[in-house]
């Protein structure tokens, strides 16, 4: 289905970019292409008990994205305030033509290194949202809440960096378990990367 009939289908607005100003940790934001969801969710399942984390959520497509197609609980975490009330106002006219969906769709303002994960949290989203060092105080955040609560849990990347790769490859105990390719894309990097702790 083409973006804009996402856009209208789940009743919402999430094109366009944001940059931020002096900002090297933090990256821009921009959306992760419903083309590539598409193709993502064609080989990867979410079960029904799943609970998924987007961290760096912008105005909340991924989240509203899963919410609908799944039904089950999501969480999108953004730290720009402009940002932060477009995925609310979004929220309010989602909800507004998706009120049988019982499952709960959250937005907190907060910074990623500083959220705090529920033990029902099983699947964490990450579209480049900040700098590697941000990425790794997010993974032991994840890593000591599995620790405290063991459970399965998977890890996704979109449009993974070789500074995410390295650490994910050399300082975790992720294993790699899926990549998808997103047709006709042009950049190398356009693909999902899955991680999984079983
Ligand atoms: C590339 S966008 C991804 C948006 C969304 N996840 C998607 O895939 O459609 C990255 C987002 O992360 C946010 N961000 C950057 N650093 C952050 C931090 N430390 N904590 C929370 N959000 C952050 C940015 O403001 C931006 O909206």
């Amino acid at each position: 289905m083409a973006e804009r009939k996402y856009e209208e289908m789940l009743n919402i607005r999430t094109t366009g970019l944001r940059e931020w100003r002096n900002e090297t940790h933090y990256h821009r934001y921009e959306a992760t292409p419903y083309k590539a969801l598409d193709e993502l969710f064609k080989v990867y399942k979410l079960q029904k008990d799943d609970e998924v984390v987007d961290f760096g959520c912008g105005r909340g497509r991924v989240s509203f994205y899963i919410h609908n197609r799944f039904k089950i609980p999501v969480t999108g975490v953004e730290v720009n305030d402009q940002t932060f009330d477009e995925a609310l106002d979004n929220k309010r006219s989602y909800r507004y033509l998706a009120s049988d969906i019982e499952a709960p769709i959250r937005f907190n303002f907060a910074l990623a290194e500083q959220f705090e994960i529920e033990e029902t949290d099983t699947v964490f989203y990450f579209f480049n949202p900040f700098s590697v060092d941000i990425f790794k105080q997010v993974v032991h955040n994840i890593l000591k809440s599995v620790e405290e609560n063991e459970r399965s849990i998977d890890l996704i990347l979109y449009y993974p960096t070789g500074s995410y790769k390295r650490f994910m490859a050399d300082h975790t105990p992720f294993k790699l378990i899926n990549k998808v390719r997103v047709p006709d894309a042009q950049d190398k990097k356009e693909k999902f990367l899955v991680y999984r702790l079983a």
